[in-house]
């Protein structure tokens, strides 16, 4: 009866699987004393976090110690607040001091904190080693719903008078039942001495300013702060979409407002931000990184009609950026008079002198000037950005690395590029919303190097210590990846090659960090094609009729999803129903015969030979009695095996206990390789008896 269960049992085990290296990183370090982390800060050797009612100094060369730089702060709200809170929002687990941004001042040393603080927004000031300074009403600072997004940026210079500043953008109120709640772009009064500025704002409830938006980052850009997020597109409404759309919005460092404009900005302008997959615009922007002076990187999620999400990284420079926000000319959006139809703004209804750029003094501006400026914000169709990475995940957040990087060990192969070259590598990371971290490089921009699977919920936000360690925020944890510990993860020589941190060593086909030895190759995985070795093919000799099992020898399960056989250079599909795959890619053959004679490979990642066999079927004198009758049957099956060959059963039974045990070690495997040598099954055949 058992011997029926073979059939299955072969079935469920045909290649299916990941296609990207996958595994958890080596040395994972992880930091989970508190909850609802945000905003890392690096400064230095200190890795400061935000938690609930919690800010925390961890050491960023070792997250896990507690002594040292390690400090901690509680900032939790008082229980009067808390109760507070609790009768007027009723969630109670919102009320608590939510940490929504963590700055560094460096003209200051000291950093500047905003939390939620019960829905009574609150600032702290605090010295580098979490002693309190000041504290302060935080609103319009950071959002009083910890739910509620909220990005902030300090800036020292380029505001009027040069008086530094902080830049947000945040909830002003929060959802009770009855009111709606405001988004606001702000920046607080300036003063010095006897002179003052008043505070600058968007627009009060006015949708086409501000839409229900999702605040992301916020950046110092020349004479501008720019502000990304995404929100419900007003243009649309007329069509009845409720889309949202990706955005950038820009004011000038030196706006100082204008006595007409009461507090709204003179120099508020918004536009769309998209790239193009297949004909669809990309909507919806995550997260986005600076990458240097002149490029951004915008992270877009995109949900496929069978549900599963994937991703995108899309490339803006500055300039761009930068035109499609000042080209006023022509380019200005409203409502077309009577309808719901945004049009474009003819030039002949821009007023004179009309400011692109910050170069004008707002407190001088001409009525005309005043009354265009309080009513358009849209300007332009959109800005569009290429392609550069896809990731078949729904990734939330990014962090960039740039790599410079000298090829020197390329003389050891004399037509590979010349030794010294300096070459400069993109590296991304990808934190998605199922706990993983994926890598990917400008080397190859297809290929995902590796995928660290981190067991817990969403990546929040990434934050690279170059060269060393990648951070990472979920819920419940702080995460530490140390970069040039996961080489030994990669067991082939493309796999290696293609993570800039990692060479190939050829002497001793090991993995290793750049960081580490200098010896060795590195970004160049057309070399590994050179480095197999054919000395290794194994002979093997086998009587027709009975069942061959072809190790591929794979080292690691995040390889199964790459592994590849041929058969005389011809790929090995199991169309062919007398040949299987085992779960761990080794390969079965049943029933074989001299047809099946040649050269089987085993390759992993396309072009490396993980084993290798020249398979000849000797041909039986028996063989006449092992022949299948002629049922009219072509492939034989499981089943009609047994019928046939019914005292072969007990082979049946032992090779379907066999196949149990490899299927029992497929966990021990990678705890302990030394296992699975134990069990020794290399080079098994399993052959039938024939009496
Ligand atoms: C805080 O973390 C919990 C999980 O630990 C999560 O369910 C909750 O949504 C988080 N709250 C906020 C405001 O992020
Ligand atoms: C985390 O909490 C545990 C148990 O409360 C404590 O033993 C440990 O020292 C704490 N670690 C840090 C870094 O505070
Ligand atoms: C492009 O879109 C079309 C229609 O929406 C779809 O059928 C096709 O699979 C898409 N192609 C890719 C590569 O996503
Ligand atoms: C060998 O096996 C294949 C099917 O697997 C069959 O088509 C072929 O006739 C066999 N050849 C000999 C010589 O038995
Ligand atoms: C593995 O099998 C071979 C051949 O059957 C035998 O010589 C060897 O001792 C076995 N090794 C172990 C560890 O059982």
């Amino acid at each position: 009866m058992s011997c029926k269960l073979i059939a299955i049992l072969l079935c469920i085990h045909l290649a299916s699987g990941q296609t990207v290296p996958s595994f958890v990183p080596n040395s994972l370090k992880r930091f989970s004393n508190g909850t609802n982390f945000t905003s890392l800060l690096l400064v230095d050797r200190a890795l400061y976090v935000g938690a609930r009612d919690l800010l925390l100094k961890l050491d960023s060369a070792d997250i896990e110690s507690n002594k040292g730089l390690y400090t901690s702060l509680s900032l939790a709200t008082n229980s009067d607040q808390k109760e507070q809170c609790i009768s007027t929002y009723y969630d109670e687990k919102l009320c608590s001091n939510f940490i929504k941004f963590v700055l560094h001042r460096p003209s200051f040393k000291d950093l500047y904190v905003c939390g939620s603080y019960s829905f009574q927004p609150r600032l702290f000031q605090l010295s580098y080693d979490l002693n309190l300074i000041k504290e302060d009403d935080g609103y319009g600072y950071c959002s009083l719903n910890p739910m509620d997004s909220s990005t902030a940026i300090w800036i020292d210079n380029g505001n009027p008078m040069n008086i530094p500043s902080l830049y947000s953008a945040s909830y002003l109120d929060a959802s009770t039942k009855t009111q709606p709640v405001e988004p606001v772009i702000y920046r607080p009064e300036l003063r010095r001495a006897d002179k003052s500025f008043h505070y600058l704002r968007s627009p009060k409830f006015d949708s086409d300013w501000l839409s229900q938006p999702h605040f992301l980052k916020s950046f110092d850009v020349d004479d501008y702060v720019l502000f990304f997020f995404r929100e419900k597109s007003v243009e649309q409404v007329a069509e009845a979409q409720d889309q949202n759309y990706a955005r950038v919005v820009r004011v000038c460092k030196s706006d100082a407002g204008a006595l007409k404009l009461g507090n709204l900005w003179s120099s508020m302008r918004k536009t769309r931000l998209t790239c193009v997959y297949n004909n669809t615009y990309l909507n919806r922007l995550e997260d986005i990184v600076r990458v240097s002076a002149d490029l951004f990187v915008g992270l877009f999620s995109l949900r496929l009609p069978g549900q599963s999400s994937v991703s995108f990284l899309c490339e803006f420079s500055k300039e761009s950026l930068l035109n499609g926000l000042n080209s006023a000319s022509n380019s200005f959006k409203e409502i077309m008079a009577g309808t719901q139809y945004w049009s474009k703004v003819s030039d002949n209804r821009i007023p004179k002198n009309f400011p692109n750029q910050c170069n004008y003094n707002s407190q001088l501006l001409k009525d005309d000037v005043i009354n265009f400026v309080k009513t358009h914000s849209l300007i332009g169709d959109h800005i569009e950005g290429p392609i550069i990475h896809f990731v078949n995940k729904h990734a939330i957040s990014v962090a960039h690395e740039r790599l410079d990087l000298k090829l020197v060990n390329q003389a050891v192969f004399p037509l590979e590029t010349l030794p010294g070259t300096d070459i400069t590598v993109n590296v991304f990371y990808f934190g998605t919303d199922d706990g993983k971290i994926i890598k990917m490089s400008s080397y190859d921009s297809q290929k995902v190097i590796a995928q660290w699977n981190l067991e817990t919920n969403g990546i929040k936000q990434l934050k690279l210590k170059k060269d060393k360690s990648l951070f990472a925020i979920s819920d419940d944890s702080v995460y530490q990846v140390e970069l040039n510990l996961q080489c030994s993860k990669y067991y082939t020589c493309g796999l290696c090659m293609s993570d800039p941190h990692c060479g190939w060593n050829i002497r001793t086909n090991l993995c290793e960090s750049i960081k580490s030895n200098s010896n060795l190759v590195n970004l160049n995985t057309n070399l590994c094609s050179r480095l197999e070795r054919h000395e290794n093919i194994k002979s093997v000799e086998v009587e027709s009729g009975s069942a061959l099992l072809l190790e591929c020898n794979v080292k690691d399960q995040y390889l199964f999803g790459l592994i590849e056989w041929k058969k005389d250079q011809i790929s090995i599909t199991t169309k062919n129903q007398n040949v299987f795959f085992t779960w761990n890619k080794d390969l079965i053959i049943l029933n074989g015969n001299a047809s099946y004679n040649g050269v089987y490979n085993c390759y992993a990642d396309k072009h490396e030979l993980l084993s290798s066999y020249n398979v000849v079927y000797k041909s039986d004198a028996t063989k006449s009695s092992l022949e299948i009758s002629s049922s009219g049957q072509k492939c034989i099956t499981a089943e009609s095996y047994i019928k046939q060959y019914n005292n072969w059963c007990d082979e049946y039974n032992r090779y379907h206990r066999a196949l149990n045990d490899w299927e029992e070690m497929k966990d021990k495997l990678f705890e302990s390789r030394q296992k699975l040598m134990s069990l020794n099954v290399t080079n098994v055949y399993i052959r039938f008896k024939t009496n």
